[in-house]
């Protein structure tokens, strides 16, 4: 089985339901993150990680409402786990650093706390809020820092309800061709 196929069997299923508290499902969602990485001309890994972001979400049940969590569910890293063994760094870094990167922009950038999504701020609370100067510094020597900035940048981008963008499937051959060879 190929990755993309893969992707296709993950996101069949599940990829309806709705991201939590946002008005978009989970599949829009990710097909909005990725068209916004391909609107500021990213690199392909960066784009199939924009993509993936949440498939951590998919491969583990979580409860629906996202009112009910008490603790925070760590998809990012179940998702990274997942695609460190298909794909480089370029992939799986960006996606385990996508919510520390959100935390990080919350100390880091006065606008950008302003922007969040209600569910967004109630899932910052359940992360730990924003970061101390001294987790800033620390996340600033993670190697792929900066690609996890924008891409969490276009998954708050991504909960426009009704937004046409490309479907899946546009984004198989790239999938095939970013992933290690098995
Ligand atoms: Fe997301």
């Amino acid at each position: 089985m190929s990755v993309a196929d893969e992707v296709l069997a993950i996101y069949g299923p599940r990829g309806e339901a709705a991201y939590f508290g946002e008005r978009v499902t989970i599949k829009e969602h990710s097909l909005q993150a990725a068209w916004f990485a391909r609107v500021e001309s990213a690199p392909a890994p960066l784009i199939v990680a924009a993509l993936l972001h949440d498939i951590g979400h998919l491969l583990e049940a979580v409860p629906d409402d996202l009112a009910g969590w008490t603790t925070d569910a760590h998809h990012e890293e179940v998702g990274a786990r997942w695609l460190a063994a298909r794909f480089g760094p370029e992939v799986s870094e960006p996606v385990r650093l996508h919510v520390p990167a959100k935390r990080y922009l919350c100390a880091t950038d006065a606008d950008y706390f302003r922007q969040l999504s209600s569910a967004s701020v109630h899932t910052l609370r359940l992360q730990g809020g924003p970061m101390s100067a001294e987790e800033t510094r620390a996340f600033e020597l993670e190697p792929h820092y900066r690609a996890a900035v924008r891409l969490r940048r276009w998954d708050d981008q991504g909960k426009v309800a009704g937004l046409a963008t490309p479907p899946l499937e546009a984004y198989l051959e790239m999938l095939n061709a970013a992933a290690h060879a098995r």
